[in-house]
């Protein structure tokens, strides 16, 4: 298998796109180390990842403390030996017109979606040089690439990861490191359809969540529906596996920034 031997630590593995990516990484064949701040969430990924027979290691982080990052690299490391792929796919969403937005609010989605991001790719960094091996992806959006109205904090932050994953990616290049971004459109997880989801947010009078969601993929979206979790999946092995592919801002958003 493709990643037979590697090893792959995915944050924000509890559910939504880091539990379909952290499955896909793993029946490519790489061990994993799950990170999320909600530690029990990260059981079902974890039993998921222990039915295909990989080995798997559980790390509660908030990936906004520098200290938690250092320590979920330094634990990776110590488990497996190694670090080989990186996905930083934490995040967190925000719908709110600019003129009722706190600078508290700004920050809340910043901190998670870029300041992260950065803490992350620097522990990374440092660790992949020593074996002057590496592959970071970095979860970014559609939003990232052009703007949300309602979202400008949000499509702000995505903007910042694909930024920070360019500048980078040329920062480490001779370093045996490709740092790269994937950009999802609209995938079916609670940061769509949660409570504080998009499509619950912007759900007319009266229309309920399921139909919200149906308008949204099917006004928004060239081929009228959503993305999936494996979709993200397979893009995630691909980065994971593409020694030539650098800095790039790989859209999977069934066509929305064409
Ligand atoms: N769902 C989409 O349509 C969509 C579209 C574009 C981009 N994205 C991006 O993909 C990524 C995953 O999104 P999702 O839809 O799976 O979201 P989700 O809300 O389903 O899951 C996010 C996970 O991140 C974890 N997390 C949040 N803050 C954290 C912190 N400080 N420390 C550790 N873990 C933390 C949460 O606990 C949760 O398990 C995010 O970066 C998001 O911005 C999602």
């Amino acid at each position: 298998m493709v990643l037979d031997g590697k090893i792959a630590l995915i944050t924000g593995a509890a559910k939504g796109i880091g539990q379909g990516i952290t499955f896909a990484l793993a029946k490519a064949g790489a061990d994993v180390a799950i990170v999320d701040r909600d530690v029990e969430g990260l059981t079902e990924t974890e039993r998921l990842v222990e039915a295909l027979g990989r080995r798997v290691l559980k790390i509660q982080t908030d990936v906004t403390r520098q200290e938690d990052v250092a320590k979920m690299v330094a634990k990776t490391v110590e488990s497996f030996g190694q670090l080989d792929v990186a996905v930083n796919n934490a995040g967190v969403v925000g719908v709110c017109p600019i003129a009722e937005m706190s600078p508290e609010e700004w920050d809340r989605v910043h901190n998670v979606n870029l300041k992260a991001v950065f803490l992350c790719c620097q522990a990374q960094v440092i660790e992949m040089r020593r074996r002057k091996f590496g592959r970071i992806i970095n979860l970014a959006s559609m939003v990232g690439k052009v703007g949300m109205p309602g979202m400008t904090h949000y499509s702000a932050s995505k903007f910042g990861v694909i930024g920070l994953t360019n500048a980078l990616a040329k920062e480490v290049a001779r370093d045996g490191i490709t740092v790269n971004a994937l950009c999802p459109g609209i995938v079916g997880t609670d940061m769509l359809i949660g409570p504080d989801g998009f499509a619950t947010k912007n759900a007319l009078p009266g229309e309920s969540v399921a139909d919200a969601w149906n308008r949204v993929q099917d006004t928004m979206m060239p081929q009228g529906e959503a993305q999936t979790v494996e979709d993200m999946g397979h893009a995630a092995v691909f980065l994971a596996t593409a020694p030539h592919v650098v800095g790039q801002a790989i859209a999977v958003d069934g066509g929305y920034t064409l």
